[in-house]
């Protein structure tokens, strides 16, 4: 199923009238109830957006006041309901205060089927878009963006990016350690582009990807000549970013021979090309990054420690996904958004449950995992939203970790996402249907960090 069902609940207490009205739409999914309590039981079952409402209903067929009830906990229940209610032959008085009470429409009785089919019509038309509207908000509407294209809404991270920020316009040299794929050549490029050297050149070199012996050729250049194969004379790495920022990604990949050489630059800042004689002095901020662990590797005597010094002026170690309160979903959304836009957009969101696995999940490996298994999702997709499932994450590898308080947690959570997602976000319903108060639902939400 990838249309929306426009779901429509008919509150008629005439048999013949409702079954008239039921089998007039065509393209809706109709349910009908002949009373108040009928009626409630539906919209909490069936959710559906639009109600049409006869104001004499049983006990009291010839006035309004269980019609009024009806209307008053229906927006009560699900305020973003729209509720067209029938106004009798005399009075369009009803109609009007039903209106003040929060009802969206009204039509006459004795009923014009078309006329009404009209006004249910406009009624989906405009939820719709509403709907759509609330979808888009959810998204993130650009507020979360720190640094221009980091999102996060995590404290964990947004103190970090305060830290770049503040020494974006130095020229002080920043190491940046994190796990793969917690965003490491992101934020070298977001630290450049809000620095004053965001018009020059941002050159990223990853030194664990590029053959030892063509390393030193790629960072530092060669004169035409220099060595067998040297055609013509290049410029490296360090030369073309001039001016601008050096991104030396996997720098604990750079062999001992060529750290030597490195760190002369770091401390002169004038290069050599292979092979060349004159000395080219250069001007640039060097950003680093690496996984693997430096400070073992000088211990080792793999990493020389006055090479760490000039890189690590300032250190900032990115925290892990699972350590980013809320950034999981938060990112997951976003992707969702973007992937399905490129590729399949009929996808327009996560099941709840979805939503669930991929606020507990520990991403090993971090924003690059969650970015391929929601792409991944995204084009396997055939519903409008997105189950556990396409997810492809083993829950279970997890239950080892889990001490009895993790698991009440995680129980806990689950229930919480189910009950808002259920209501829709409405609190106190959530609350009634967790079976506890509402401060206590707010004290667990704020314990747990849940964004309603
Ligand atoms: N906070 C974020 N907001 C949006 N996208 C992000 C964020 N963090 C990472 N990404 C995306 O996740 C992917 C991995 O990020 P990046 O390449 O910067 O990580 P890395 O730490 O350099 O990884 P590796 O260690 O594997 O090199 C990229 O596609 C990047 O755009
Ligand atoms: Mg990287």
């Amino acid at each position: 199923m990838t249309s929306e069902t426009r779901k429509l609940l008919i509150v008629e207490d005439d048999p013949g009238l409702q079954k008239q009205l039921k089998w007039s739409y065509e393209d809706f999914e109709v349910f009908c109830a002949s009373n108040r309590k009928e009626a409630l039981d539906i919209l909490r079952s069936e959710e559906p957006d639009i109600v049409t409402l006869d104001l004499g209903l049983p006990p009291d067929p010839d006035g309004v006041t269980e019609g009024f009830a009806a209307l008053e906990e229906i927006l009560k229940l699900k305020p973003d309901t729209k509720v067209i209610v029938a106004s009798g032959h005399s009075s369009n008085e009803a109609a009007m205060s039903a209106i003040s009470a929060g009802a969206w429409d009204f039509y006459q009785k004795p009923v014009d089927i078309d006329e009404l089919h009209l006004i249910v019509n406009r009624a989906f038309h405009v939820r719709s878009l509403e709907k759509r509207k609330e979808f888009l908000e959810q998204q993130g509407n650009g507020k979360d963006f720190v640094l221009g294209n980091i999102l996060t809404g995590a404290p964990e991270m947004i103190k970090i990016a305060n830290t770049i920020e503040r020494v974006a316009n130095t020229s002080v040299s920043v190491m940046l350690l994190g796990g793969s794929g917690t965003g490491k050549e992101l934020l070298a490029r977001g630290l450049h582009n809000i620095s004053d050297r965001r018009d020059k050149p941002f050159i990223a070199i990853n030194c664990g990807a590029i053959p030892e012996t063509l390393l030193e050729s790629e960072l530092f250049g060669h004169e035409k000549g220099a060595f067998t194969g040297a055609v013509k004379t290049v410029v490296g790495r360090i030369e073309t970013a001039n001016g601008g920022t050096l991104f030396l990604d996997e720098v604990g990949d750079i062999p001992l021979a060529l750290q030597v050489k490195l760190l002369r630059f770091l401390q002169e800042r004038v290069i050599e090309r292979i092979g060349g004689r004159k000395s080219i002095p250069i001007d640039v901020r060097v950003v680093c990054a690496t996984h693997r662990n430096l400070n073992q590797m000088i211990a080792a005597q793999e990493f020389r420690d006055d090479l760490y010094f000039r890189l690590a002026e300032i250190t900032v170690q990115i925290p892990s996904l699972k350590d980013r309160t809320g950034d999981a979903v938060l990112l997951a959304k976003h992707f969702l958004n973007k992937f399905a836009a490129e590729m399949n957009p009929s996808v327009k969101g996560f099941r709840p449950e979805a939503l669930t696995v991929i606020d507990q999940w520990t991403w090993p490996g971090n924003v690059r995992e969650l970015e391929n298994k929601i792409k991944r999702a995204v084009i396997m997709a055939d519903d409008r939203l997105i189950s556990s499932d396409l997810l492809e994450i083993d829950e279970d590898d997890e239950q080892e970790f889990l001490n009895l308080k993790a698991a009440r947690e995680q129980a806990d959570r689950k229930a919480i996402y189910r009950a808002i997602s259920r209501t829709d976000g409405n609190i106190s319903n959530a609350a009634k249907l967790l079976g506890i108060s509402r401060p206590t639902l707010y004290d667990l939400l704020k314990q747990y960090n849940i964004e309603t």
